[in-house]
């Protein structure tokens, strides 16, 4: 199926890395040129040449989704991808061992970060009728730990369709796209989130990965890839699924049971 995306532009944040990476391979694939923002700049985003412009840029502060917009220009798609559990909170044992300062950072990294660029880009993506699709989690449905992840994820589910609401009549789409777990660094680095929790067990990475599937109850046995994600966000962006919108659709291998 063509997706009809070749010509268009689009921002996608978190990049240098993990789904965000994918994400950026698959549309400029599609013959979309994308504006990347990570703090890094990275060589397997260089590798895709003239479609791919890399910002380096934190978004966790308030100068840096202007500075972003700025290098963007006219934007028809964004990806709010950036996001994460925070080291302080992810081998915390529980709410009462979140502190503030944790909480903060947290906030900073999932919620501000994604409101800053989005109010940034927004009057853009206005006058283009473009889409914004968010990455939130499984955690914005459920009660995983650590709790100030979910609640930010929650959050930014609640922020999209508020926005596809305010904005829908004047052709603004927005969608959240809700992972589960997907095998990145934060799964396959010793220093990821799966490397943390296996040290905090008292097993090795390989067998701590082994009983994900069990533990987490995914119904597929298996860690969902980057680029099974990457799909279905570049399917959502696309003209094909135009008249969708205001909704949030879960890539999690079945691991939420509720309907
Ligand atoms: N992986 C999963 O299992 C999973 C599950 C559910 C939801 N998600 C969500 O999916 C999204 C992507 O997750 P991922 O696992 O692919 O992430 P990741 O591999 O940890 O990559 C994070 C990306 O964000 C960039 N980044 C980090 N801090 C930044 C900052 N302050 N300013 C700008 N860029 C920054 C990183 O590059 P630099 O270090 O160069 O800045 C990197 O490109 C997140 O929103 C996450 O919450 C992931």
């Amino acid at each position: 199926m063509d997706l009809q995306l070749a010509g268009r532009t689009a921002v996608v944040t978190g990049a240098s890395k993990g789904i965000g990476l994918a994400i950026v391979r698959t549309l400029a694939t599609e013959g979309v040129r994308v504006t990347t923002a990570a703090r890094n700049v990275t060589p397997q985003l260089a590798e895709l040449g003239d479609a791919v412009t890399q910002v380096p840029v934190d978004l966790t502060t308030p100068a840096g989704a202007d500075l972003l917009a700025a290098r963007a220009g006219q934007t028809d798609i964004l990806v709010n991808n950036l996001g994460g559990v925070t080291d302080d909170s992810m081998c915390a044992q529980g709410f009462l061992a979140i502190p503030d300062e944790s909480w903060r950072q947290t906030f900073e990294l999932n919620l501000f970060s994604t409101v800053r660029v989005t109010r940034a880009l927004l009057p853009g993506l206005l006058e283009r009728r473009g889409v914004v699709i968010t990455i939130s989690s499984i955690g914005a449905r459920a009660a995983f730990q650590p709790v100030d992840y979910g609640t930010a994820k929650a959050a930014l589910t609640n922020l999209s369709k508020a926005l596809a609401e305010e904005f829908g009549g004047r052709g603004l789409r927005a969608l959240t796209v809700s992972p589960g777990p997907t095998r990145t660094r934060n799964w396959t680095e010793a220093d990821g989130y799966a490397g943390k929790l296996a040290r905090v067990n008292g097993v090795t990475l390989d067998e701590f990965l082994a009983e994900v599937p069990a533990r987490m109850g995914i119904t597929t046995g298996r860690l969902t890839e980057p680029e099974e994600t990457a799909a279905l966000v570049a399917f959502l962006a696309s003209p094909r699924a135009g008249n969708l919108t205001g909704a949030d659709y879960i890539a999690d291998g079945g691991v939420l049971k509720a309907v």
